[in-house]
Order: C-alpha cells, then structure tokens, then sequence
C-alpha cells in the first residue's frame, strides 16, 4: 500500500557526499535494523520494515515460478537471501572480482562511482536441466543501471532466462533501468525522484 511504501521510505537513512562528494548516498542498514531514528508519517505498530518489504516481495514472486533468486554483491544478498528462504528457492550469489572459486564468466560495467566487475559460476544454473531457468535478479538499489545491466547480461549468457529484475529503490532521474527493460521487465519496490 502507499502507506507501507512511505513507511519503508523513511526508513531508509540518506547521508550526504558519501562515498564521494555530490553523491547523497541511500543507506540501507536503517531500513534492515528499522531503528525507527526518523519521523514516521505512519503508525505501524509492531511491523518492521525489514519484514514488511520481505513479505511484500513474497506476494509479489510466489506465483511466478521462479527457479533461482540472483542477488548481486553485497546489498542484494541481503535481499535475496531473505526472500530465496522464504519462498524456498535456489540462491546464486553475483559477485565481485576473484572471490568464485569455481570457472567464472564476467561482465564489466561502469558505476555511478567507478569501474567494476560482476562474475557468476559458469554452471550457476544448472540444477535445471528440463526447461531454460527462470531467475529473479534482485539488488537494493539501481542508480545507473550499470551493474544490473551487467548481471542481467551474465544470467542470459550463464543459460538462463532473467524473468525479472527487482529493486527495493530505482532512483528513478537516473534513468537506469532504461537499459536494462530492454532484455527483462523490471519492478522496484519504492521510486526516488
Ligand atoms: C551499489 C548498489 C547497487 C549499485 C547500483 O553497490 O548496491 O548494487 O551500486 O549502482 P548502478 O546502478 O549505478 O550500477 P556497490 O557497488 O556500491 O557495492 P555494495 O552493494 O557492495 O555496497
Ligand atoms: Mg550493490
């Protein structure tokens, strides 16, 4: 409801010029410890928003058939570890440089600050062998859309088919996820204009 998205919105704490001067920078961790540190235009009695973004996420992917949830390094493990137990899915993680232990593919991709990197095993999805897996791919944020495009990229080419593409905040006058509706459909949880 609008009242449940206002109430996970100002949960989210915004700390100014980090990491880098001019970026006003969407910190997380208060929506996850629900410190309840800000004025809450809503009383929600006991709900946390922790719970209240996870259970609306459930709603949302139950019925979809999805075979594995992809979260990206780190913040989007957060999420999609939750949500994968929840609806007792597989989890792939899509991580940084040099930490997979098994053959890797990788994509490139330039940040709103900097160059990075996300890598995937290359048998990521290969518990699925009777239809091409379907994956949720789910991260915190998209402000450029640079490292979903590059993670939606890395799960098509890994054989798998990307369903979705999910974000707890689209920052949306950024216009990340221009790109990235071009290959797969893409749904965030709150707007920030
Ligand atoms: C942040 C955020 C997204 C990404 C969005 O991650 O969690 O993953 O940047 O930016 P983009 O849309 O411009 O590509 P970051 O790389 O800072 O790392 P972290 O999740 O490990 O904190
Ligand atoms: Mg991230």
């Amino acid at each position: 409801s609008e009242a449940d998205k206002i109430y996970l919105l100002n949960s989210v704490r915004e700390i100014e010029d980090f990491p880098k001067p001019g970026i006003k920078f969407k910190d997380i961790t208060t929506l996850l410890g629900d410190a309840k540190a800000f004025t809450l235009l809503i009383d929600h009695g006991d709900a946390k928003a922790f719970t209240l973004l996870i259970d609306h996420l459930v709603d949302r992917y139950s019925t979809m058939k999805i075979d594995y949830i992809a979260g990206i390094e780190s913040r989007g493990f957060i999420f999609g570890a939750a949500l994968a137990a929840r609806l007792k899915t597989r989890f792939v993680p899509i991580r940084k440089p040099g930490k997979l232990p098994y053959t890797t593919i990788s994509e490139k991709y330039s940040l709103e600050y900097g160059v990075d990197e996300v890598c995937i095993h290359i048998d990521a999805f290969s518990a699925i062998t009777t239809s091409k897996p379907r994956v949720l791919l789910i991260d915190d944020l998209i402000a450029t859309g640079g490292t979903a495009t590059a993670a939606v990229n890395l799960i098509n080419k890994a054989g798998a088919e990307c369903v979705e593409a999910c974000f707890v905040i689209n920052l949306t006058f950024l216009q990340g996820d221009l790109d990235i509706k071009k290959t797969t459909s893409v749904y965030s949880v709150l707007e920030v204009f």
